[in-house]
């Protein structure tokens, strides 16, 4: 049994992948972003989850969520999964908050950090973008790939942690729309299985990965350099640096 923090499963691939992490026996930390939507929770702490809240738009309250799951205990696999599709929040909750939360939590055995194949056509330059939200300075597809090249940076400086990316393909949620053509169970396979599976192939680190195939990212999320970068300006944004990386 590991114990898997899900960020963002009031719905959605969240709530989906904490529900059968529940069934499969793991114990769960769940998350929703304020008392409104901790509704979307009932039925998983009602199944045995622990609940924490926090919005991940907000530098004081994701820090103050990463101490509510410090006082939970370690935990052995994280699953970064909380993200928007559009306005002055893409950068906060899809890349920042991943970043501070893993930087501010105990290293756990796994990290998972939901990507898109849409990272694919997104752009990697750095200048100009607003870290805080107050204005609309990347797109979804440019988040993605920041996150995904956060991903690779973390795999190369925590080698003893297994760090992945995840496209869950395009499946109807309130993100991917009710007309998306994927399935929604096989969305949240891959999450679940590089989270917990001892499978040998799952046991791996730096992969991107979709249906548990491993993939090729965009080149820039491999590149040292915009990784490097990437971790500077997100260290000067939060504070935090990233233990490893360069303060
Ligand atoms: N659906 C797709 O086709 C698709 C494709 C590729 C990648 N993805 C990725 O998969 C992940 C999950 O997507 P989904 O389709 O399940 O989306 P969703 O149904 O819209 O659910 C998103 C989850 O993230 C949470 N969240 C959003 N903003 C937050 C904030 N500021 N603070 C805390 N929590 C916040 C939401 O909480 P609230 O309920 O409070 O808003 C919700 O629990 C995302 O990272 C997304 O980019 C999805």
């Amino acid at each position: 049994m590991a114990t898997v923090l899900v960020t963002g499963s009031t719905q959605g691939l969240g709530q989906g992948a904490a529900e059968e992490l529940l069934d499969d026996g793991h114990r769960v930390i769940v998350h929703a972003r304020n008392e409104d939507s901790r509704h979307g929770l009932d039925d998983l702490v009602t199944q045995g989850a622990l609940a924490v809240v926090g919005d991940l738009g907000d530098l004081d309250q994701t820090r103050a969520l990463a101490e509510q799951v410090r006082e939970l205990g370690p935990c052995d696999a994280v699953i970064h999964n909380a993200g928007v599709y559009e306005g002055a929040a893409l950068l906060p909750v899809n890349v920042v908050a991943p970043y501070l939360l893993t930087a501010l939590l105990p290293r756990p055995e796994r990290l998972v950090y939901l990507s898109s194949g849409m990272h694919r056509g997104g752009h990697a330059r750095l200048d100009g973008l607003d870290w805080s939200g107050s204005r609309v300075s990347a797109t979804y597809s440019d988040s993605k790939l920041l996150v995904t090249a956060l991903t690779m940076g973390v795999a190369r400086l925590w080698p003893d942690v297994m760090t992945n990316a995840v496209d869950p393909g395009w499946v109807p949620t309130r993100m991917g729309g009710r007309s998306a053509p994927d399935d929604l169970r096989l969305g949240r396979v891959t999450q679940i299985w590089l989270a917990t599976s001892d499978d040998a192939q799952a046991r791996t680190t730096g992969g991107y990965w979709h249906h548990q195939q491993r993939q090729e990212p965009h080149p820039d999320a491999a590149d040292r350099g915009i990784q490097d970068r990437l971790l500077a300006a997100l260290a000067a944004h939060t504070g935090v640096v990233l233990e490893g990386a360069r303060a």
